[in-house]
Order: C-alpha cells, then structure tokens, then sequence
C-alpha cells in the first residue's frame, strides 16, 4: 500500500539535495509525496542552523503538529539535517512527539529507522560525532557522504540537478555553525562525482550545479596526481549533451588563476560566481577569521573582472557582527557601492551557540541597529542591480526555460501561451511568454524591461510572421 510523506525543507541546495535524496529512498519504500502534512503517514523537516530565525520556525512548525500527533499516533515525526545534528536530544526535550532526529551525516538510515519507528513506536537519534570527539579521521568517517540516489522528480527541475562535490567545512569562520553540522571538509573522488553528472545527463540533465560550502576548495586528493577544482570542471565540460556548469559556494582566498581561467575559457560554465565578502572591514573580517583582508578580496574581484569581464559576481554580507561600529559598516556600504555585485544576501548578525563568535565576544549590536544597517546595505545593492540590468534592455540573451513563472502556475494546462521563467548563463531571471513545450529548452530571448531582479523580454524566432514581431 502507498503510504504518504511530507518533508519540508529550509537552508541552502545542500539540504535541496538531501531531501531529493531522502525522497528518493523513501519512494523505494512504497512513500508517495504529499502536499500537506494532514494525513500523511511520515512528515519529516529538513532543517538549518545557520541563524536562529531559522530554528525558530521548526519549533513553531512543530509545535503546530502537537494536537495533530494526538489525534494521529502513528504518524512518524522526523527532524533531520543540520539542526538534527546541532540540537540532538533538546528537539526531544521541547517536542516529545517527535520520532525521529537525523543529522545531515546519517541520512543513508532514514529508510530503515521510520520503519523502526512505525514497528516499535520508540524515538530514534542518529547523529555523527562531534568535531572534538575524536580523531580526524573517525569524525570523517561518522559523516556519511549521501548521494546513491537520484530522483528527477525532487529536482527544481527535470533539465536541472545540484551535484555535491564536497561535504563540511574546515574554515570555521567564528560566527558559523556550518563546520559544526556539517563535518569536515571531505571531497568526493572526481571518477565519481563524473560518473553521477553522465547519470543525470542520461536522465536528461542539461545543468548541473556544482555544490560545496567552499566549492573552489575541491581536492580529490585518492587522486595521484590530486584533482583540483579547474580540472574537474574540464572533465565534466567534455560531457555530450551537458550545456551548463554552475558553481557555489566560492571562498575568496580560493580564486585560484586557474580556476578563473577555466570559467574564462569553457563555454559551458556559467560565468556567474558567488563569491561572499561578509564586510568591508578589516576589524570585522580578522573578527570573524575569514582569512583575508578587504585589500585581498579587492585584489582577487579585479582577478576576476580582467580575465572575465561579463563576470556576474554575487555576496554574502552580515551586517551587525559583534563590535560593529558606524565606521565598519560605513567601509562596507563603500565595497559594496564599488564592486556593484549582481546581488548580495545581507543577513543580521545571529549568535550560534557553539561558535567562537558566541563564546567569546558580546552579541552587542542592537537588533534595530542591525535591521537599520540590512536595510541600508539591501537599498544600497538592489539600486545597484536595477541600474546593472538597464543595459540589457535590447539585448538578446540565451535562455535555459525553467517552467512557468510563479504568476501563472495557476493558469489552465490547457492555455496556449503563458508565462515563463528561466535564467541567463550569469544566472539572471528572465520572465518572458512562451508555451509549455519550450520548457527545458536553451532560447534567445530579447529583453525589453529590467528591474532589480528580473529582466523581461521576447523569445527570438527565427521566422518574422506576417504580424511584425514586436519587441
Ligand atoms: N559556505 C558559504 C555559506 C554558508 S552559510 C560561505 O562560506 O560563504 C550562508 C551565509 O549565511 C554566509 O555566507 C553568511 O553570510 C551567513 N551566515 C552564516 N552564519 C551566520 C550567522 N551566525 N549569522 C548571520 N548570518 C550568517
Ligand atoms: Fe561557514 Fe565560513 Fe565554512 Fe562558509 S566558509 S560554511 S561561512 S565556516
Ligand atoms: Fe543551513 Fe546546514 Fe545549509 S546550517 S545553510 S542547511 S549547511
């Protein structure tokens, strides 16, 4: 009999990817997705650490399913994913109707724990070691690397896949949770990780995107010689039928020459490269170890724009760290007006318990203050990236067709034209008319409009009717 799953899913295409993965395990066991939790048999929440307002809202959701879990016993509650792994036995302790609490190295057992738990009704923690308890190697070695499965219907899309490339991170920057939750750095073997990409081509993948929490840190080093990040982005480029690589997330100091060379010179990667900052600073960015000074990020962004000058560069900025004075904040407003990134995430500053930031220095900016600043900074680059995307207009741009957009998934199946949506090479949104047969298909298209974040255009065709093709 087909039993029911709902998974909710926040955080970055890591977890995307985990809970494609999850899915793809649990249909094995005879699961069908549902689109709410009423009814459904198991319910699991793939969730994140990386702020609080993050964890808040699974406390929230789950509190939510309390008088559910009453009425509904056998139900399995899941909480999976790095807050699992960060939080342990508390999720118990706040909501003892959950079943089941499952780090992000540990995913491979879902399958047989909710039948454990649909057979014993007893809750189950599987989670992987601490960083400090143990060696280097039997930490690793607690982390299970996750990617077996695939399941094209999990996928953002049929034509689109992520493709891990590494697990964890080694950088612990002082106010990040991610080396905590997520292990250490481990790369997975270029032999493999080609293998997977040829699958999904196959399967009819034309884009992957590459993904690592310091994805240009790679290193198949079972390889002899090693494999570096730029030579496997040539393996995979070689692929027949693979049109677009994409890549995140790139850590500054790792910018190497050769791996901008390879984006300058492949065409099929995309030349959009997200590459956070975090501030302006030199204070704030010795303050949180990022290993590099607002001169060195300079020096690598002019790397970057003379070897690719249609390079679409995006941030990440964290406004609010701990002792961030008017004049930090003010030296930040000043990297962000001058590099004009294509966009930017702005985030306040969240303590994470378990970090050195939280350990060590005071959460002393006030939350107005920090709100106050990300509003700023956001007004400062979406003003950036309005006047950045004029120039597009009347430009033709090629198109990889995602589906419909969001204002006309409600639309009829049945109606003939409607609007799509789908991104450039450097990762722009373009909305534009169409029919759901272009959908997964590469399209120039004209652009007519620009704001902020979406260009607006008509697709090209290669034939002017009789009507003359209005731009
Ligand atoms: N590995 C990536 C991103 C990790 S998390 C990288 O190194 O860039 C995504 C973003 O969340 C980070 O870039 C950072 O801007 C933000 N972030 C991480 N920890 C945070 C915290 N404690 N408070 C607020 N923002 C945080
Ligand atoms: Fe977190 Fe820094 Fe690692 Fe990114 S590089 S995941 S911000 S510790
Ligand atoms: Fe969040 Fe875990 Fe990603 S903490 S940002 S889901 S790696």
């Amino acid at each position: 009999m087909t039993k029911r799953l709902y998974i909710e899913t926040v955080g970055c295409q890591m977890n995307m990817l985990d809970s494609e993965l999850v899915v793809a395990s649990l249909r094995k066991e005879g699961y069908e997705l549902a689109d709410s939790p009423t009814g459904a048999d198991a319910i699991l929440f793939n969730t994140c650490s990386v702020r609080q307002h993050a964890e808040d809202k699974i406390y929230s959701a789950l509190g939510r399913l309390k008088h559910a879990k009453n009425h509904h016993p056998d139900t399995v509650i899941g909480v999976i994913g790095c807050m699992a792994q960060n939080h342990q036995q508390t999720i118990f302790r706040r909501a003892p109707y959950v079943d089941l609490v499952v780090g992000p190295g540990q995913l491979h057992q879902i399958p047989q724990l909710v039948r454990d738990v649909a057979r014993d009704r007893q809750p189950r923690l599987e989670v992987s070691l601490a960083r400090s308890a143990g060696s280097r190697s039997e930490v690793e070695d607690s982390f299970e690397s996750y990617d077996p499965l695939r399941d094209p219907t999990m996928r953002p899309t049929p034509f689109q896949a992520f493709v891990r490339i590494m697990i964890g991170c080694d950088k612990f920057c002082t106010y990040c949770i991610v080396p905590m939750v997520r292990g250490p750095e481990q790369s997975r073997p270029a032999g493999e990780i080609e293998h997977e990409v040829r699958h999904l081509v196959e399967e009819g993948c034309r884009e992957v995107t590459l993904l690592g929490q310091t994805v240009n840190s790679y290193r198949d080093r079972s390889a002899t010689p090693h494999v570096r990040f730029s030579e496997l982005i040539a393996r995979l480029h070689e692929i027949d039928g693979l049109d677009r690589i994409k890549f995140v997330t790139n850590y500054p100091k790792d910018m190497s020459d050769d791996l901008l060379d390879a984006v300058a010179t492949l065409p099929k990667c995309s030349h959009y490269l997200h590459v956070p900052a975090q501030s302006g600073s030199d204070r704030m960015l010795k303050a949180m170890k990022r290993g590099y000074t607002v001169g060195e990020y300079r020096e690598m962004y002019s790397r970057i724009k003379e070897r690719i000058p249609q390079a679409a560069v995006t941030s990440d900025f964290i406004v609010g760290f701990c002792g961030e004075s008017d004049a930090d904040f003010t030296q930040t407003v000043e990297l962000v007006r001058e590099s004009r990134f294509k966009n930017s995430f702005i985030f306040k500053y969240s303590a994470r318990p378990g970090t050195k930031a939280a350990e060590n220095a005071a959460d002393d900016v006030p939350e107005a203050e920090k709100r106050r600043r990300n509003n700023e900074l956001l007004a400062i680059q979406n003003a950036i990236s309005e006047e950045d995307n004029q120039p597009f207009i009347g430009r033709e741009v090629e198109v990889l067709v995602e589906g419909p957009s969001k204002a006309s998934q409600k639309q009829a199946d049945d109606s003939h034209t409607l609007q799509l949506t789908g991104r450039t090479m450097c990762d722009r949104i373009v909305v534009f008319e169409g029919t759901r047969r272009q959908v997964g298909e590469i399209l120039p298209v004209v652009v007519y409009d620009a704001n902020a974040f979406t260009l607006f255009g008509s697709v090209v065709t290669s034939h002017v009717g009789p009507e003359v093709y209005s731009l």
